[in-house]
């Protein structure tokens, strides 16, 4: 029967190249079948290299530099902002040295699995990676996003350890953004009979005739595979499985595999009244395929989720599902956050992606690479559309495979909507060679799939080249072009904006500061090809054959610190920071984007030696009119244009500025407060969760405040908090948000020593697992906190200089989850 383990834990990891011994180079490793690289031999001692468990990203732990530095190693894309610094956006790994790192894991594999067909799958190892299973060459990665997998049947020692190694080397990059390095995704170690399923070859699509949605018609293709040596007779079985757990289709059929055939099986069914997925009903359904030999004994079985929905991308009307027409309200990410680089747990990922849904975002573009399997899943569960992108157009061999493995393995994902190409291929993207490129890949996508469209992120040459070929134009920036002539020009072509706004803007900070790298958090430092978030969703809400526009970006990453350089090391594109706390554009999207009622005021309302001057004000808000008082005294009342927002210049006085927020018929319906603090008096932790489940991969997000003496967050508190973990918890990671820092993400313990030695408790030894260091920047930061295998009350205490100490208590609760683990 099949299996599937995760093999997250008990890895050892080694930083820096292991030294080929003497009279051999690379190629005898590389190139021949079994391997003499001491690292991968079973008895190469390992004992000085450090534990760590998945997801890793090693890059993310080491020292920040100058980029000089890093610049002598790697070629860097250099682009000239036009704006008032002038500024060279400098790009690559955040001013992290990347580097090439050793992983070595060993596990046992008992006798009774010899005769499956036994598998490893890697969901992501950035980057270029090869692999030895007892030091037999297995293969390896080159790009840093695709999944792989590997078949290790015949390589394995059945009922003895086995040594799997893996050889990352991360010194060049894919992108120009912060990629990390390492096992940054799961592992997983599957199991099948050698009369199997293909992995990735269940396809399930749902076609709805005439946009009647009381029928759909399921056509189940499924890949049958035999590894044995002789002749195999099956009956392959198709069950579906509606939301509510009951069973609502079946279909069966026979075959007859020769051995190492593929047979390709087809069901159809007919469902009526079927539940659908979509963006506000995330209904999944699952399809249970099981292929049974003529005994009736099971071979194989493989659960596919999926869900029954119809969309359509229309040249007039723009996103239409289910026959309902809806604005994409998008945003572009990378993949990384705060403290933990790009080896983001799957909790981590999801409260990211409910921190958009929150916000009333509904679809996310993978920014520029394929996505990872969880991320799709958690975008299904959550209701969220997805741009699945590739990282090249290019048709040569190996990214033709890259994506094809990314089309054959997200398919069946309601959340993946459309499948894009690449971005901005600046060399091709507008002639004839980018249109042969796109037309072939686009044909290699319609044999896959043939119910999505296919795009192309394009910065410029709309109407050219790539454009001919696409099913959907994908346009980076307004400024880029003209999508009001492109459309008149091809009215029968879709048009989405694929990159929109570019606002650089840096949280609670309210002047550019070039020393800093911090950007004002007014939302109008603009390159030369971005828009305000105001502007770009006026100009997308008036446009209906506009389908909707992906903000650049959801949250700041590492990386791209524009418009500024080092020693900023992180963008400041984000609607939320790295941690994912709120900017004050975050209010705008609220505000347009979601069905909450919001009123939003800012800056902050602490400006000494400021009295007298002038502040700007600005107000996000969806109400029908809002008046300003400071200090009870009224500042005017002003109407809220469609997508608008309010400017008010008021003179500084200490005090209160109050907001309200008035319907249509000027009733009050809501008041937004601002009051000048006093200084710091206490720290303040609240967590996402207060319960963590006890499988050593569940996180808690805990964020931390610097609070005056009335409980108000204290806007330019920076006070430097030191943290420790008592119980069952680990800390993974600390951030704040600042994208000028030279405190690191992970394992900053600097001077910790010192400081809790003051502490009103004793504390253990520093352990970097256990204690943290981090200042707050503008009043936050965040510690996120990981799960062990131990159930227990988890205490986080906080203590800073001259701040009386603070503590959170986080329940670990009994979770069975190693048992799926591979020892
Ligand atoms: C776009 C690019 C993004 C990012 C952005 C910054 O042109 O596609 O990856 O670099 O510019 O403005």
């Amino acid at each position: 029967m099949a299996t599937r383990k995760l093999m997250d834990f008990g890895w050892k990891f080694h930083l820096g190249d292991i030294p080929l011994p003497e009279g051999h180079c690379l190629a005898d490793y590389v190139k021949t079948a079994s391997g003499n690289m001491p690292a991968v031999l079973k008895d190469y001692d390992d004992s000085n290299w450090i534990n760590v468990d998945l997801p890793h990203d090693f890059v993310i732990a080491g020292n920040i530099q100058p980029p000089d530095i890093i610049l002598g190693q790697r070629q860097r894309r250099q682009l000239l902002i036009d704006m008032d610094m002038k500024a060279h956006m400098h790009a690559g790994h955040g001013s992290l040295p990347g580097g090439i790192g050793w992983y070595r894991k060993s596990f046992y594999i008992p006798n009774e699995l010899e005769g499956q067909r036994i598998i490893l799958e890697f969901d992501g190892v950035f980057r270029n990676s090869s692999l030895w299973l007892n030091r037999h060459l297995l293969g390896g990665q080159s790009s840093g996003y695709v999944p792989f997998r590997l078949d290790i049947t015949d390589q394995l020692n059945y009922g003895e350890e086995n040594l799997l190694a893996v050889r990352v080397d991360a010194r060049e990059y894919e992108g120009w953004w912060y990629e990390g390095g390492g096992i940054y995704r799961h592992v997983w170690l599957t199991t099948s009979d050698t009369l199997h399923l293909v992995p990735d070859g269940i396809h399930v699509r749902c076609l709805f005739e005439n946009d009647d949605y009381d029928h759909v018609k399921i056509r189940i293709n499924s890949e049958v595979g035999n590894r044995a040596d002789s002749t195999e007779s099956a009956v392959l079985e198709s069950v579906v499985i509606d939301p509510d757990g009951r069973e609502i289709g079946r279909a069966e059929s026979s075959l007859i595999a020769l051995p190492e055939d593929i047979i390709v099986a087809e069901h159809s069914m007919e469902l009526i009244q079927p539940t659908l997925w979509s963006d506000i009903e995330p209904k999944m359904h699952k399809l249970v395929t099981r292929i049974r030999r003529m005994d009736g004994s099971l071979a194989d079985e493989v659960e596919t989720h999926f869900g029954i929905r119809n969309i359509r991308f229309d040249a007039e009307q723009g996103f239409i599902i289910n026959g309902r027409q809806l604005k994409i309200k998008g945003v572009c990410c990378h993949q990384d956050h705060a403290g933990v680089g790009v080896a983001v747990p799957d909790k981590l990922l999801e409260y990211r992606i409910g921190l958009l849904k929150d916000m009333g975002c509904n679809a996310y573009r993978m920014a520029h690479h394929t996505p990872s399997p969880e991320l799709l899943q958690i975008c299904d569960k959550l209701g969220m559309f997805v741009m699945a992108e590739n990282r090249l157009l290019s048709n040569v061999p190996e990214i033709r495979e890259d994506l094809t493995a990314m089309i054959r393995r997200y398919r069946n994902h309601p959340s993946v909507v459309i499948w894009s190409l690449g971005n901005e291929e600046m060399d091709i993207q507008g002639n004839v060679t980018g249109e042969r490129i796109t037309r072939s890949l686009r044909r290699l996508v319609k044999t896959l799939d043939p119910d999505r469209p296919v795009t192309l992120a394009m910065n410029g040459d709309w109407g050219q080249g790539a454009t001919h070929a696409v099913d959907v134009q994908s346009c980076n920036y307004y400024r880029l072009g003209d999508v009001d002539s492109l459309h008149r020009q091809m009215p029968n072509l879709p048009i989405v904006i694929s990159e929109a706004t570019c606002a650089t803007t840096t949280r609670g900070v309210y002047n550019n500061d070039l020393v800093r790298g911090w950007a004002d958090a007014y939302g109008e430092q603009l390159p030369f090809w971005g828009h305000t978030p105001e502007e770009n969703w006026k100009m997308t809400m008036e446009r209906p054959f506009v389908a909707g526009a992906f903000i650049w970006t959801g949250f700041d990453y590492h990386g791209e610190p524009a418009p500024y350089i080092w020693a900023g090391y992180v963008s400041n594109f984000g609607i939320m920071d790295l941690c994912g706390f709120p900017k004050d554009s975050y209010y705008y999207y609220l505000a347009w984007w979601s069905d909450k009622k919001v009123l939003h005021v800012f800056p902050h309302w602490n400006w000494p030696g400021q009295e007298g001057k002038p502040i700007d004000i600005k107000c996000y808000s969806n109400c029908a009119s809002v008046e300003l008082f400071l200090n009870g005294s009224s500042l005017g009342i002003q109407q809220m244009p469609p997508w608008g927002q309010l400017n008010w210049n008021v003179t500084y006085q200490p005090g209160e500025l109050v907001a309200k927020g008035y319907d249509s018929d000027g009733r009050e319906e809501l008041v937004a407060k601002i009051k000048t603090t006093n200084a710091p008096a206490s720290i303040r932790m609240t967590s996402n969760c207060d319960y963590i489940h006890s499988d050593c991969e569940d996180v808690v997000v805990i964020q931390v405040e610097v609070i005056d003496a009335a409980g108000h967050i204290v806007p330019d508190a920076d006070s430097d908090i030191v943290f420790y973990i008592e119980g069952p918890g680990v800390v993974i990671g600390v951030g704040n948000g600042d994208p000028y820092t030279s405190e690191r993400d992970k394992f900053y313990t600097e001077g910790i020593g010192e400081m809790i030695s003051h502490w009103p408790k004793p504390v253990p030894a520093v352990d970097a697992q256990r204690t943290a260091r981090r200042r707050v920047f503008k009043g936050l930061c965040q510690l996120i906190l990981q799960a062990t295998a131990e159930s227990g009350l988890i205490r986080i205490m906080a203590n800073s200089p001259g701040l009386p100490s603070a503590e959170i208590h986080i329940m670990a609760d009994q979770a069975d989850c190693r048992q799926w683990e591979v020892t």
